[in-house]
Order: C-alpha cells, then structure tokens, then sequence
C-alpha cells in the first residue's frame, strides 16, 4: 500500500510512550504515523533496557534459587551449571515477542510505521529519509541515553553501557560498575549470580540515593551480603582499556590520594539523558529546560504551536510506566479529552533480590517539606507466607500524614515488592488513609498481608508483631 504524506499524528520513537501514544491516537479514531529508526519498535525499554534487563535477572535468580534457596525447601538438585548461551537465547526470544508484538498493534489500530531517522523541518512538518510529511500535531519520544563520563570511553566490549551489559560473551572475574543506581544494582546482580565479582564505585554516600533512607540502608545491607563490594564516595577520574581489561583511577568524591582497580569489564551506569541529536530541534525553535529536556507546560506542549514532547526526554522520572501514561495521556489531550497524571503516584521498582519499590514520598522528603507523618512498619519476618518460601528479609513502610491519615509513601524491601507496592500507588491515587488500607481485607496467607500489617502498624495495631 501507498504510504499517505499527510497524518493527524506523527509521533517521533516507538518507545513506551511513543507507541503507546501512537496505539491510545489511532483508538481516538485519528490517523497516526510513528516514526523509527531502529530496526525493530519498542524502544529502549522493550530492546535493550527492562525487558531484556528482567529476563536475565530472573534466568539468573532460578539460578541462585536452584544452587542456593532449593535445598531449603527439601529440593535436592546436584550440580547446578548454567548455559549462558541458552539464558541469551531465552532474553532474545523474549525480546523478539515483544517488539513483534508492538508490530502487529500497530497493524491491528492502521498505524503507519515510517522507518528511519526523523527530524522535524518546520511546525506541521516531520522528514523521514529525504521525504516530508505533514502532521497537525507532532510528538517528540525520542527517549533517552547513556550518560558519558570524560575519561571513560565506552566501547561496548570491555567499557560497556547498560546496552553492552546484556551481552556479554562470558562471565567477567571482575566486573566495576560506575554509578551505585538502579542499571548499576539490577545489571550487577545478574553478573554476580553468574559467579563475577562486582564492585560498585558510587559518588554519593549510599546505594540509589533516591531511596528512602531507612530502606536504602537495608537495600545496602542486603547487597553487601551477598558479596557485592561497594566503594561509596567515590569518583572515577580515568579509565584504560587493553586486551586484558581495564585499569581504573579512583579518588574519593572529595579529592584526595588516587588509587587504582582493574577490572575485566566496567559498566558506566551514572544516569541517562534526553536523546534529541538530529531532531531539529534548534532550527524550529523547541526550548529546552536547563537540564537539555524537552521544555513542557503542563500538557506536554512545547513552546512551538503543535509540537509536543513525553517521556524520558522531558521532565520526570525516566521510567517506562510514567513514559506509557504520558503517551496516552496526551493523546487523549489532543482528542479533547481532559486526562491527568498523578506524578505523586508513579511508583518505582529496583528489580535485584530482594527486589525494592516506592511510591509517593520518603521520611526524608517529607521531613524537608515540613510535614508531619506516622509511619508504619511491618518485617517480612512475622508474615507467614515469607516465612513459607523462606524469604523473610525486608520491610513495608507506610508512612501516612499525621492529620488527615492519607497515604504519603508506601517504601517496601522485599519478596516481590515491585509486585506488592500496586496496592500503595492505588491508595495514593484513590486518596486512601492508612486506615482504608488496613480495614480492606486482605487473602491469606499472601505476601500482601505484610502491607496490611504496616497500615494498622500506623495506629500501633499491627497484629502478627
Ligand atoms: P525510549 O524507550 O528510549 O524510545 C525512544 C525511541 O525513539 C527509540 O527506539 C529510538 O530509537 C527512537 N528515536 C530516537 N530519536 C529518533 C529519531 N530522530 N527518529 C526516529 N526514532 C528515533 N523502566 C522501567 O519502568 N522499568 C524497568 O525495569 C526499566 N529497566 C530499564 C533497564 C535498562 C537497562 C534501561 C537502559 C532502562 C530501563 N528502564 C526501565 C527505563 C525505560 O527503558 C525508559 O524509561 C523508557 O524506555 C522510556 O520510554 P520513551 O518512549 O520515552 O523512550
Ligand atoms: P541512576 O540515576 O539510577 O543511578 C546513577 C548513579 O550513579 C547514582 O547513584 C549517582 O549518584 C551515581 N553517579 C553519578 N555520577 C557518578 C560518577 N561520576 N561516579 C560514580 N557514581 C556516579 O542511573 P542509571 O542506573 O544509569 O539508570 C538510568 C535510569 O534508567 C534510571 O534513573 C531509571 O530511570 C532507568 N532505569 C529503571 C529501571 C527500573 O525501573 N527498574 C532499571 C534500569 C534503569
């Protein structure tokens, strides 16, 4: 079939909220074009970041749970190897559903994929390989990048980025990731199961400094454990690659004597940033904010009449969930519609063993504010379900406001946490108490009883402790 020159919708970057939006456009009965430069959708998520990322760290917790956990439920297995070609080959297969998967959604909504690099030339107007197409509106998904360091250069071999980390041939002795967050933490534990050494080297004083501070030190505690060598306020001043490895030079974050760590392979993992190299967005005019983002008001819109931005290259936490809701909401925005994001509710999960997740805000936030909390807590030790599958380390932590008993921050380390903290983004955005929490029954014996627990913990009530 002939491909129109002419959209409603062009949305630049097929990534969770490119094609989402493009999907929630095509619904609202408009005609949507995406445009892609990588051969397959889905963007960064779907291609090189969470779902190959959760494919090999559950592959490689089987396999902890098969050398290490099984035994304690009376399973005897003998001598537990692992195939890393076979474990490759099931995060490429998994990878391959899913972006075929995005393909046939947009067949099925008559979305037209244009592929290639697109640039916008002028309002209204998006080029893709040399031909120009029009749109009345224009969506820039573009997502985001590894962020560089100066005397780091990534080579995707022995200096690799989060992208390079999923391939590796075999298991590094010594892995040194720089940038103690989530990539660094998640992308670690997988290396580590497979019997790496991992150091961290983090700038700041703490693990995923975002955290809130009572779990983040729990979160350390528990990487410690199980052997993860962490060289907090730390800095990376250079980095040289040989065919052998790589010699690091390390200072402390303060200044001070260097010292020196050789690794077989380093993963730079310090953030990532707007990805918008190419776009044209200088000779149209977009404003970026201070930080390189795309500049939005309230309702994604540019500065530019027609011209609108989402996820990881505008303001906000770069997540694949807040990236899909922006994309649908904004489509429902030019429909005439009048959805809203709750920012407050958009929780967030790091993905190791035990697995940690937040919604709305932590102690210390709330201590900066000015506001006055209760918090409740409940150990993953007194739940009985925990206690069945043996995984009894970790907390929940509600902390609800001292007056009005509402939900603030649900922070929750444990057995399926990015699981369990559902049930505490939905209080936050029903606008539940604690108390509403405690009094909705709850089945047992389930790992969520513990969340329970923590809600009647904030009156002093709990009843397993
Ligand atoms: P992207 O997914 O980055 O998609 C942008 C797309 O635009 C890309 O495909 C790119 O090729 C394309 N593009 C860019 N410029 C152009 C152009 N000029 N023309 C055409 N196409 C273009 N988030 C989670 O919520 N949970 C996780 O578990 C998780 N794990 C992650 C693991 C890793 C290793 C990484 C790196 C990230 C992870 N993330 C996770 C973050 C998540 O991937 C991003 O937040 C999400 O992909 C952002 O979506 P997006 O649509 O804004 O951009
Ligand atoms: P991050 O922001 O999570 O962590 C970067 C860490 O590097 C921070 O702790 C920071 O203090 C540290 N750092 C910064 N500069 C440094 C330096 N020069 N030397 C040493 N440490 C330094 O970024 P990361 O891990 O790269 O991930 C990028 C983003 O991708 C995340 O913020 C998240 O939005 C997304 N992501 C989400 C996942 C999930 O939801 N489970 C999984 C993986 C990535």
């Amino acid at each position: 079939a002939t491909v129109p020159d002419s959209f409603d919708v062009i949305v630049i970057g097929a990534g969770p909220g490119g094609y989402v939006c493009a999907i929630r456009a095509a619904q609202l009965g408009m005609k949507v074009a995406c445009v892609e430069k990588r051969a397959t959708l889905g963007g960064t998520c779907l291609n090189v970041g969470c779902i190959p990322s959760k494919a090999l760290l559950h592959s490689t917790e089987h396999f902890e749970e098969a050398k290490h956990k099984l035994e304690t439920h009376g399973v005897i297995v003998g001598e537990v190897r692992y195939d890393l070609e076979k474990m490759m080959g099931h995060k490429t297969k998994v990878v391959d559903a899913n972006v075929k998967g995005v393909e046939f959604l947009f067949k099925k909504n008559k979305i037209t994929w244009l592929k290639g690099a697109g640039s916008i030339t002028a309002p209204g107007k998006v080029a893709v390989d040399g031909k120009e197409y029009a749109a009345k509106h224009i969506v820039i998904a573009t997502g985001s990048e590894s962020v560089p360091l100066p005397g780091v250069e990534v080579d995707e071999k022995r200096i690799v980025t989060s992208t390079g980390a999923l391939e590796l041939e075999k298991v590094p002795g010594h892995l040194v990731v720089i940038g103690g967050g989530v990539i660094g933490l998640e992308l670690g534990s997988v290396w580590q199961r497979l019997g790496a050494q991992v150091t961290v080297v983090e700038f700041m004083d703490r693990l995923a400094p975002g955290l809130d501070l009572e779990i983040g030190k729990q979160f350390e505690r528990a990487m410690t454990k199980q052997g993860m060598k962490l060289k907090l306020k730390t800095k990376v001043t250079g980095a040289k690659a040989s065919d052998s490895g790589v010699e690091l030079t390390l200072a402390p974050a303060a200044g001070g004597a260097e010292e020196k760590l050789s690794a077989d392979i380093v993963l730079l993992a310090i953030g990532r940033r707007p990805h918008l190299a190419g776009l044209g967005l200088d000779k149209v005019g977009v404003k970026l904010d201070e930080r390189g983002r795309v500049e939005v008001d309230g309702h994604f819109a540019t500065n530019v009449p027609g011209i609108y931005a989402i996820g990881d290259c505008i303001t906000g936490a770069m997540l694949a969930h807040k990236a899909e809701d922006e994309g649908s909401a904004l489509a429902e925005m030019i429909a005439g519609q009048k959805p809203h994001i709750n920012y407050n509710a958009i929780p967030s999960v790091i993905y190791t063993w035990p697995e940690v997740a937040a919604v709305g805000e932590t102690e210390e936030q709330l201590k900066a504010r000015g506001v006055a909390y209760k918090v409740g807590k409940f150990p993953f030790l007194a739940n009985g379900r925990a206690r069945a599958m043996a995984e009894t380390d970790g907390l929940v932590k509600i902390i609800a406001d001292a007056k009005t008993d509402l939900v603030l921050g649900g922070h929750i380390i444990g057995p399926d946490a990015g699981t369990l903290i559902a049930e505490l983004a939905m209080a936050i955005e029903f606008g539940a108490s604690s108390e509403d929490v405690a009094r909705t029954c709850h089945a047992h014996p389930t790992l969520n009883e513990a969340v329970k627990e923590a809600a009647l913990a904030v009156e002093g009530r709990a009843l397993h402790i």
